[in-house]
């Protein structure tokens, strides 16, 4: 195997393993993690899980400006579930997240809201 190869494997391997890890906005660096939670959903035979991630929770308030919303897939094979800014986000209060699993797989996703 040439180097070459090698290289566009390497590249090929990384875009596949972060297919479905997304970011919103820039995290500066005295930003304060304001939530962080992990959806964890086991499969189900041809059909998807499809789950809304609200931030603050409903019942609580947020005094903090987001500046980044991190969603991270635990899996890194890229079966995992693609997240979607529905709503807020940096700049906002407040932020709503979907995640969309694929068919037959299940989910393991981080979600991350960082803001000050
Ligand atoms: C949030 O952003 C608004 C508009 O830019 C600003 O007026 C406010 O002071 C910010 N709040 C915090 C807690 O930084
Ligand atoms: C991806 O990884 C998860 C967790 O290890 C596993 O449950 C799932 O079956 C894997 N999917 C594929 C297509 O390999």
């Amino acid at each position: 195997m040439n180097f070459k190869y090698s290289c566009v494997l390497l590249l090929a391997f990384f875009a596949a393993s972060q297919a479905y890890s997304s970011s919103w906005g820039k995290k500066n660096s005295n930003d304060y993690l304001l939530s962080r939670q992990t959806e964890v959903r086991y499969p189900i035979k041809n059909n998807y899980w499809n789950v809304n991630v609200d931030f603050p929770r409903s019942g609580t308030t947020n005094m903090y400006n987001i500046t980044f919303v991190n969603v991270i897939d635990n899996f890194r094979n890229s079966s995992g579930a693609t997240p979607s800014l529905w709503s807020g986000g940096p700049g906002y209060r407040f932020v709503q997240i979907n995640l969309r699993s694929l068919v037959s797989q299940g989910m393991d996703s981080t979600v991350e809201i960082w803001g000050r």
